[in-house]
């Protein structure tokens, strides 16, 4: 390597160390993800994003979804110059993925989907509920995912409108007698939970949001159903692919920073109750 090489790559290295990891979700919900990437990956610094101003996702069409991915992948791209994304929304990936990595030719991106076959995997009943958004469930990528797993195992797909609002609403107002009430809704409206034949044995949280009305999820289903969510999954994903692309980060203590199109208290708030950050998120348009 000649000089001028040597040089080339020692700035390459330095660029590295000091690239975050962007993340987005419509809202509060992909912190569900953040947890579980920044206990996988110490290091690494990350920019988290909460589309607030333009949630909820899942009830809207997929233009929607699609022109709020865009504008937030050139943002984290453009103003972070993030070296990786991570779509912290089952949502969002059904939409928007396939297009993102076409239009971003060599950038990593990280989506989340529900995750039918560890659940199938696990379920001894062979019945599996599915709980995601109506744009989640309705999606072409959804759809070849279901086809996806073999054997004889059921889903019952429930759309859960208005689920990911009374999540961030409880949040809001420490109420949680809506979230209860549509969760109760929900476990009933895909039928009976149990260990016997015929009976749902496994509930897969097909939204990044739903990991916090588990508390609740899991009085109404008791206590030996599988919950089955995505962050470790995809967070070990995440490290899969920067590790491969020589991207990760080798030592160091990562840092967090936290951004949001909706009121940014909101988010304040919710990154100091489940990842006990302090500090004050940037409000973006
Ligand atoms: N958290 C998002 C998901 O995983 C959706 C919430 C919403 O409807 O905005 O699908």
């Amino acid at each position: 390597m000649n000089h001028l090489g040597a040089n080339a790559s020692l700035a390459t290295l330095a660029t590295l160390a000091v690239q975050p990891i962007g993340v987005f979700d419509s809202g509060l919900g992909g912190l569900s993800i953040l947890q579980a990437l920044r206990a996988e990956l110490p290091c690494e610094d990350f920019v988290y994003i909460a589309d607030s101003g333009h949630a909820p996702y899942g009830e809207r069409d997929d233009a929607h979804v699609l022109t709020r991915s865009r504008a937030i992948t050139r943002y984290l791209r453009d103003q972070h110059n993030v070296k990786a994304m991570v779509i912290a929304c089952n949502t969002a990936t059904a939409s928007a993925i396939d297009l993102l990595r076409l239009e971003n030719p060599g950038f990593p991106i990280v989506g989340v989907e529900p995750a039918l076959r560890p659940a199938a995997n696990l379920s001894r009943t062979q019945r599996i509920g599915v709980m995601a958004t109506r744009g989640t469930l309705a999606s072409a990528r959804f759809r070849t995912l279901l086809d996806s797993v073999p054997g004889p195992v059921e889903f019952i797909c429930q759309p859960c409108d208005g689920l990911a609002e009374a999540i961030e609403q409880t949040l809001q107002t420490g109420d949680a007698t809506n979230l209860i009430a549509n969760c109760a809704r929900y476990t009933r409206g895909m039928g009976p939970f149990g260990q016997n034949n015929g009976q749902i044995d496994t509930l897969v949280l097909g939204c990044t949001h739903y990991p916090f009305a588990q508390m609740h999820l899991r009085d109404l289903v008791g206590p030996d159903i599988h919950l089955i969510s995505t962050g470790e999954p995809v967070a070990r994903q995440t490290q899969r692919l920067l590790q491969a692309g020589a991207k990760l980060r080798p030592s160091g203590a990562g840092q967090l920073k936290l951004g949001t199109t909706g009121p940014q208290t909101f988010l304040e708030q919710a990154a100091a109750q489940w990842l006990a950050w302090r500090g004050e998120a940037l409000s973006i348009q």
